[in-house]
């Protein structure tokens, strides 16, 4: 049976968002909602795995809600809401690590990036991370998920386990009234667009992070004109200028960087951005470039400074979402549970 299709996606409430988690992947939220069901949510749950906040958390969920919105998401179309207010999520992330091997997770280089070198210090909720991101998509069953580059092999893990429920139940899902004997889609990663990985700007090599230490590395959601113009003109680059053709990019990944930065805030392609700016010096081409980010951004984080004069609103909003969203996590959760033998009442 093809599953109907339903999108997706979160983002960490840890921090501000940045200009990577807009290009990456908001902006083609933004995008599918007019194709699609589509489902956002604030994955506040994950927010604790590297260290509790409680206040910094409430205030970062509510922020992040408030960029969702001032983004352009659309709260009537599309659920949005904060992952712990729909306990299904936990439900089935717990089912999921009894399905999820070891070997499995010892592969996922996120982990390995976020726990260091000691890892004996990270929290278990760090290490089984995975598993409840699959859980957030499983629990829709939904089909798409659009995110950045970075978040590729968690979704093939998600796909593993999808898999691996389908083929350890077979009988019972077909017991269930499932004909084809599949209860769980195999969800597609969405990750298109020309900044699917958006980099630091003070190092081509490292992606762009809210956990980097240097605020110049990244432009936040809420930067105003001056700190973007700031942060553009001391971005790193070499002493050749803008080049002409795709080929000209090779070792020089900040340079790179930046023009697609300009391609995907313009809503053009590389090649018409280097037709145009190719051959100029960086000095001018980050003049147009601070312009083209100013003027997107900072619509961006003046309305969601506006929403967020507003919280009660803000939770109005999360409150409306998690009940559409549970009216669709709940029925699952109940299949899975009579699925794996869970007694339910
Ligand atoms: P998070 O909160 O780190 O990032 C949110 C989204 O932003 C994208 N992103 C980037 N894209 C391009 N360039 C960058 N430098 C960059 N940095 C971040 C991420 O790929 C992501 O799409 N595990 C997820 C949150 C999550 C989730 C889920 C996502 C939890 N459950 C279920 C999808 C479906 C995370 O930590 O994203």
């Amino acid at each position: 049976m093809p599953f109907k299709p339903r999108v997706f996606s979160g983002m960490q409430p840890t921090g501000n968002l940045h200009l990577g988690n807009y290009l990456g992947a908001l902006t083609r939220w933004v995008e599918m909602q007019s194709t699609h069901e589509c489902i956002y949510c604030i994955v506040d749950m994950h927010a604790l795995t590297q260290g509790f906040d409680p206040d910094g958390l409430r205030q970062a969920t509510r922020d992040v809600t408030a960029a969702y919105l001032a983004a352009g998401l659309d709260a009537k179309k599309s659920i949005i809401f904060n992952q712990s207010q729909v306990s299904a999520h936990a439900e089935l992330g717990w089912v999921f690590n009894c399905v999820a091997r070891l070997g499995w997770l010892d592969r996922m280089t996120q982990f390995k990036e976020k726990a260091g070198k000691d890892r004996e210090a990270a929290s278990v909720g760090l290490y089984a991370y995975p598993t409840l991101m699959a859980a957030d998509i499983l629990v829709y069953r939904a089909t798409h998920v659009p995110v950045g580059e970075d978040q590729k092999q968690h979704l093939e893990l998600s796909r593993d386990i999808a898999q691996k429920f389908n083929n350890d139940f077979k009988k019972e899902i077909l017991a269930a009234g499932f004909a084809d004997g599949i209860f769980f889609p195999q969800p597609d990663p969405v990750i298109t667009g020309p900044a699917t990985r958006v980099m630091s700007l003070r190092d081509g090599t490292k992606k762009m992070s809210k956990s980097d230490p240097s605020d110049l590395s990244r432009i936040n959601l809420t930067d105003d004109a001056d700190t973007i113009a700031k942060k553009i003109q001391k971005a790193k680059t070499d002493a050749d200028g803008i080049p002409s053709e795709k080929k000209g990019f090779e070792g020089r990944a900040e340079a790179e960087n930046l023009v697609g930065i300009y391609a995907a805030l313009t809503d053009i392609t590389v090649e018409s951005v280097l037709k145009d700016f190719g051959g100029q010096q960086f000095s001018a081409f980050k003049k147009a470039l601070a312009e083209v980010a100013t003027d997107k951004l900072g619509k961006i984080g003046g309305e969601a400074q506006r929403l967020m004069a507003d919280p009660a609103e803000i939770d109005k909003v999360l409150a409306d979402g998690s009940a559409r969203a549970r009216a669709i996590a709940k029925p699952v959760m109940d299949h899975v549970k009579d699925i794996v033998g869970l007694l339910r009442s």
